[in-house]
């Protein structure tokens, strides 16, 4: 049975073999380049294919008391119009609180509520027919800013509250105090791919979705229950979405929800691909927060209480509101050590968009607020604000005082100090500082600014059981792989990742692994691609998997050349035993012809997590992840317009599984951070209506608002949690990195005062808000 001759012995290349920690092109980049990447609109249309279109609600909140669907029925193409006595089962999307129905059954709660859907011949004739309903509506009193709403005390849920320590004794005794207040708007998730969802009735009552989603198994269960049918008649199915940024999270669920019902209306493939104008009109975005802070601080700027009210405009329906203002509270300490602190968050229930996940997800808001609390202390004490953050750091010692969160989760790995130093260092962070107020001395319109933020973020789902995940790895007679999981590729490169995984597990090239489409045929009762878990789930499950079949593998090599099985290694596509190299693919032809299982299911679940939401104390996060970025604008004094001249910026990923891959998703996140604080605007008018609803009136940064001068780098640390090959998440703490961005500008703006004034700027800092800030400086 043996083939001595193609065996070779051990060489070097076999011992500096890896494939995880080296950068690899993202799986598609190929194909995303040649534009042969499928997406859910680019699959070839079954025969028979109709296309729907949603009729959306004109007011923000008012009863229907007739709706005339003639003109719709009757509008060139249209097949069908279903409304809410349409759907064979429940009339809900809401992932947590059932408060969110699929189509307006009678009420509608804001400006874009779908209320009907039209299936047509095109695409087009579905859109023109779904504005030609005729609706009487009996308007009601609308709730459309979360002030208006907390004081008529509407709220999707019950207010939370995190207390530590003794607030009001530690304030009292502070010997400087500050109050103030900040608002900071929403953003809109701007995915480059829409919504959309596909589905297809398959036998028997069975339905098929192909939906660019980053939660399959919430898709399946939305259909299901629409349809009333068990889960297992329900198939969804996702390869990649062209971004997601979490509003693809839970708010596909309505696009599923809408096709799936269409076509088991039609008894026929159904496609609804939401128009932008649409889409930005009936989903959530990030949510925007209102706070009231007050904080107790020493000479050294030492905050010695803190105390926040968050209020948050949750829409009509509570979809994420709960889990999200849970993350704001987890991480308004962000890298900073606050011993007595009182911190409330509440969810206003408004008529407008239900808000959901955004990158970060109600993160950046919380740790937002204690980053504009230190500025004022700074500029109040006339300290350089990075003094001040470091005064503020959590402790160096693991088991210090100065070491546990608000919540009573321990700081045990912290890097803040070291990394801070080398970013300070290697940015000239002081010179430049210095070469700022020189230049500003001299500059009477254009001003210079700079700042240095920190991020610490949690990293895992406060919802202890969502970390989890399976995987199902798949080795074929000729050596290929086939890799499944549960995650979803949304761009972040998440399959590359779990490709590496398994091609470093099973030794093999990366070229010989392949990741199929995320379905829930195959992985079942997954957890949303979400809370930048993608990576460290699904790579250890799909580790898991290939590492059973090693084993076997392992066992049967062993057996025949009478070694231990646990000395057998798997390197640069061979099987090593015995001082010997075996061809990968030799082994496993001979394993197939010896019976040997080739494929292997995985599974993981995230160890040591609890989360009391009550007290809202315990250990939510496996880990923290941190980073930290200096910025440096230009602000022009007379118009408000500004430029970032360069940004550096630093980041833990641990040991980087792909550093090529986490270097882009520091870079997007940055730069999507940056539009979230400075040019993204969501304006509603007085009727509730989003006005922002198009690129043309909502500025997201163009290439052009990029720094030319950007330098980005990775931060040497394994992880100190046994998280997979010690990296450690990367998709959304880095959206916290821009804080430095926001800061500059505030900065620039103060020295129009001396530096002695804290420029009323708030975020969105938009050219106006800007000029506004100045002017207030500038007055007094
Ligand atoms: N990167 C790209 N290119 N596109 C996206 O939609 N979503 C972000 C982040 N990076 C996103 C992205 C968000 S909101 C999350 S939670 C993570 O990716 C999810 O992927 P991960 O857990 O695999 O990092
Ligand atoms: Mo990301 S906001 O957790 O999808």
């Amino acid at each position: 049975m043996n083939q001595p001759t193609e065996a070779r012995l051990l060489a070097e290349s076999d011992i500096m073999w890896a494939e995880v920690g080296q950068s690899r092109p993202h799986e598609s980049a190929q194909l995303h380049v040649l534009g042969t990447a499928n997406y859910v609109d680019d699959i070839r249309e079954v025969q028979g294919t109709l296309h729907a279109a949603l009729g959306l609600s004109q007011k923000a909140h008012a009863k229907i008391r007739a709706i005339d669907l003639e003109a719709v029925r009757n509008s060139p193409g249209v097949v069908a119009v279903c409304t809410a006595a349409d759907i064979p089962g429940a009339n809900d999307c809401g992932p947590i609180i059932h408060d969110d129905p699929i189509l307006a059954d009678g009420l509608v709660q804001y400006v874009g509520q779908p209320m009907f859907i039209v299936v047509a011949d095109s695409h087009d004739n579905a859109r023109r027919a779904a504005r030609k309903a005729v609706v009487d509506y009996e308007e009601l009193p609308a709730l459309l800013t979360p002030q208006q709403a907390r004081d008529a005390n509407s709220f999707v849920l019950p207010p939370m509250q995190l207390r530590r320590g003794q607030f009001e004794q530690a304030y009292a005794a502070a010997p400087h105090k500050l109050q103030g207040k900040l608002a900071v708007g929403g953003q809109e998730q701007f995915y480059l791919e829409g919504q959309i969802s596909y589905a297809i009735p398959k036998e028997d009552g069975g339905m098929l979705v192909l939906c660019s989603t980053q939660h399959p198994t919430e898709m399946q269960h939305t259909v299901a229950h629409a349809l009333d049918l068990l889960s297992h008649k329900v198939q969804v199915e996702c390869r990649r979405m062209g971004g997601g940024f979490g509003g693809k999270e839970t708010q596909s669920a309505l696009w599923a929800g809408a096709a799936a019902i269409a076509a088991n209306y039609v008894k026929g493939p159904v496609k609804l691909r939401a128009d932008r104008d649409d889409d930005m009109m009936v989903t959530g975005k990030r949510h925007c927060f209102w706070y009231e802070y007050e904080a107790g601080y020493d000479d050294e700027g030492r905050i010695l209480a803190a105390k926040v009210e968050m209020l948050t405009r949750a829409g009509f329906s509570a979809d994420l509101s709960g889990p999200v203002a849970t993350r704001a509270v987890c991480h308004f300490d962000n890298a900073y050590y606050l011993s007595d602190v009182d911190i409330v968050a509440m969810c206003a229930r408004t008529n407008t968009q239900s808000n959901t996940a955004f990158r970060g997800f109600g993160g950046p808001q919380g740790a937002i607020a204690i980053e504009y609390i230190i500025d004022e202390i700074a500029r109040n004490l006339g300290r350089d604000a990075l003094d001040v953050r470091k005064a503020n750091f959590y402790g160096r010692d693991p088991d210090g005082a100065r070491n546990t969160t608000p919540y009573g989760q321990p700081v045990k790995d912290n890097v803040i100090h070291e990394l801070v130093a080398q970013l300070e260092s290697d940015s000239s962070y002081r010179a430049r500082r210095a070469a700022a107020r020189e230049f500003n001395a001299m500059s009477p319109v254009l001003k210079k600014g700079i700042a240095l933020t920190p991020v610490k973020f949690g990293v895992a789902f406060n919802t202890v059981h969502q970390n989890q995940a399976g995987a199902l790895v798949h080795v074929y007679v000729d050596g290929s792989v086939l890799v499944n999981h549960g995650g979803t590729e949304m761009g972040q490169g998440v399959n590359t990742k779990v490709a590496q995984v398994v091609a470093q597990q099973l030794g093999v090239d990366l070229s010989l692994v392949q990741v199929s489409a995320t379905d829930t045929a195959k992985i079942a009762n997954t957890s949303p691609t979400a809370a930048s878990t993608g990576a460290d789930l699904n790579g250890k499950a799909a580790q898991d998997a290939a590492r059973q079949i090693c084993e076997r593998l392992a066992q049967m090599v062993a057996k025949e050349y009478g070694a231990d099985p646990a000395d057998v290694q798997f390197r640069n596509n061979h099987v090593h035993v015995g001082g010997r190299a075996l061809p990968f693919k030799q082994v496993v032809a001979k394993a197939y012809l010896a019976r040997v299982q080739l494929w292997s299911d995985g599974f993981y679940a995230t160890p040591n997590l609890c989360w009391d939401s009550k007290t809202m104390t315990g250990t939510p996060f496996s880990y923290f992840a941190y980073g930290a970025a200096v910025s440096e604008v230009i602000v022009d004094t007379l118009t408000g317009e500004w430029k970032l001249l360069r940004a550096d910026a630093l980041y833990d990923a641990g040991n980087s599984l792909n550093p090529a891959i986490d270097k882009g998703q520091v870079e997007g996140a940055f730069i999507q951070g940056m539009g979230w604080l400075t040019t993204e605007e969501l304006w509603w008018n007085q009727m509730g209506k989003l006005m922002t609803h198009a690129p043309s009136t909502y500025k997201i940064p163009a290439v052009s608002d990029c720094p030319e001068d950007f330098r980005v780098s990775l931060y040497k640390n394994a992880n100190v949690t046994d998280s997979i090959h010690r990296s450690k998440a990367v998709g959304e703490p880095p959206l916290l990195l821009p804080f430095s961005v926001f800061f500059a500008i505030r900065d620039a703006v103060a020295s129009v005062g001396d530096y002695r004034v804290n420029p009323p700027l708030q975020a969105p800092a938009t050219y106006e808000a800007i000029f506004n800030a100045v002017t207030a400086v500038s007055e007094g």
